[in-house]
């Protein structure tokens, strides 16, 4: 497999783990423990400005390709790139409501923050899925290597500031609950009969 696609389905799994992180917050919020406002406000920054931005852009250019060289995929690829801007859209909104939270500049009901959280993760999760599923592998299989050299040049290459070699300052409280739940995953593994 090509290592352009390797690499992003290597970001999706990251993209999971950072949205199963977020649903764990989004399950406090139906029991007494006060969910983590400054983890769900790190993940979302970290979702809309460097998946949405630079994850986004790559495929949309593989994509665009991709239709070059078969227009049967017309139909997917414009629901996946639509898809892009709705995830945008869901994500500027929540990121929006959780940093009123923690500025102290808005009060909402704790089902709105859950109703509002829990469709981006789904929204998102679906469409990681789709690709997953489908335009990789054509991308994958019929793309040559002047495409790939194409796509390199049209799309921006900025270093992933949790998963990459540095992590940037905002995000290391993301990273310690990151490592927190792979070493819960592992007891659980451990334990079991
Ligand atoms: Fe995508
Ligand atoms: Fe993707």
């Amino acid at each position: 497999m090509r290592k352009e696609i390797v690499n992003l389905r290597k970001e999706h799994a990251n993209f999971k783990r950072l949205l199963t992180l977020l649903d764990g917050q989004l399950d406090l919020l139906n029991g007494e423990k006060e969910p983590n406002y400054q983890l769900m406000t790190d993940i979302l920054y970290y979702m809309t400005q460097y998946a949405d931005l630079v994850h986004h852009q790559k495929e949309e250019a593989i994509f665009s390709h991709l239709l070059e060289r078969d227009s049967s995929v017309e139909k997917d690829v414009a629901e996946v790139t639509q898809q892009h801007r709705t995830i945008e859209k869901y994500g500027a909104n929540f990121f929006e409501k959780l940093d009123d939270i923690i500025n102290g500049q808005r009060i909402m009901p704790l089902q709105e923050i859950e109703r509002t959280g829990r469709l981006y993760s789904t929204t998102y999760r679906a469409h990681l899925n789709q690709e997953n599923n489908n335009l990789f592998g054509l991308a994958n299989r019929i793309l040559n290597d002047e495409d790939w050299k194409k796509i390199e040049i049209e799309t921006l290459s900025e270093p992933d500031p949790i998963f990459g070699e540095a992590i940037k300052d905002r995000f290391h409280l993301v990273c310690d609950q990151l490592a927190r739940s792979s070493s819960d995953k592992g007891k659980q593994v451990w334990l079991a009969p």
